[in-house]
């Protein structure tokens, strides 16, 4: 399912119905050019979840972990990884596997240790400046609907 999104509002929106969704253990990867908006619906999920910290992007500590809202949230960002082997140094299993909600930038980097059941989010430019086209896969597709 495809649906165009016309301005950072509704991104914000989709962040919150995400994470209205996520459970334990819920896993958001997230695919897109640079600049897409893959940390501004970052920040939406933990916004939604309940983080009260600030949430910046993770490009350079590829992990950051959030504590303070309903759910641990943990916002990978893969961009900067040197080798997909990195990913075993700093526990990725731990993440995906533990009770928390984790979001990836640039998960298509990372594809091959992403949980099946991931939900992925491609985002790309609309025609219009603020426009994006964003298509939503995965649990079953079930919660495509958001
Ligand atoms: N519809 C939109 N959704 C998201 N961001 C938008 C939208 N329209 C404009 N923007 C702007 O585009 C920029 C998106 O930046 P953001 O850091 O979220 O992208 P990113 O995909 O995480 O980039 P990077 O590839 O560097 O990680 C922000 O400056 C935001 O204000
Ligand atoms: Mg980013």
């Amino acid at each position: 399912m495809e649906r165009l999104l016309k301005d950072e509002a509704e991104i914000r929106a989709l962040g919150l119905a995400l994470a209205a969704k996520a459970r334990p253990g819920t896993v958001i990867a997230l695919i897109g050019d640079l600049g897409t908006g893959k940390t501004t619906l970052a920040k939406a999920i933990a916004e939604g979840l309940g983080v009260t910290e600030s949430v910046t992007s993770p490009t350079f500590a590829i992990i950051k972990e959030y504590a303070s809202g309903r759910l641990p949230f943990h916002h990978f960002d893969a961009y900067r990884l040197g080798s997909p082997e990195e990913m075993y140094a700093l526990g990725f299993e731990e993440y995906f596997c533990g009770d928390g909600v984790t979001v990836v930038e640039w998960a298509n980097l990372v594809e091959e240790f992403l949980p099946k059941d991931a939900m992925v989010i491609d985002i790309a430019y609309g025609q219009n400046a603020g426009e994006r086209r964003v298509r939503v896969k995965g649990i079953g597709d079930a919660d495509a609907s958001v």
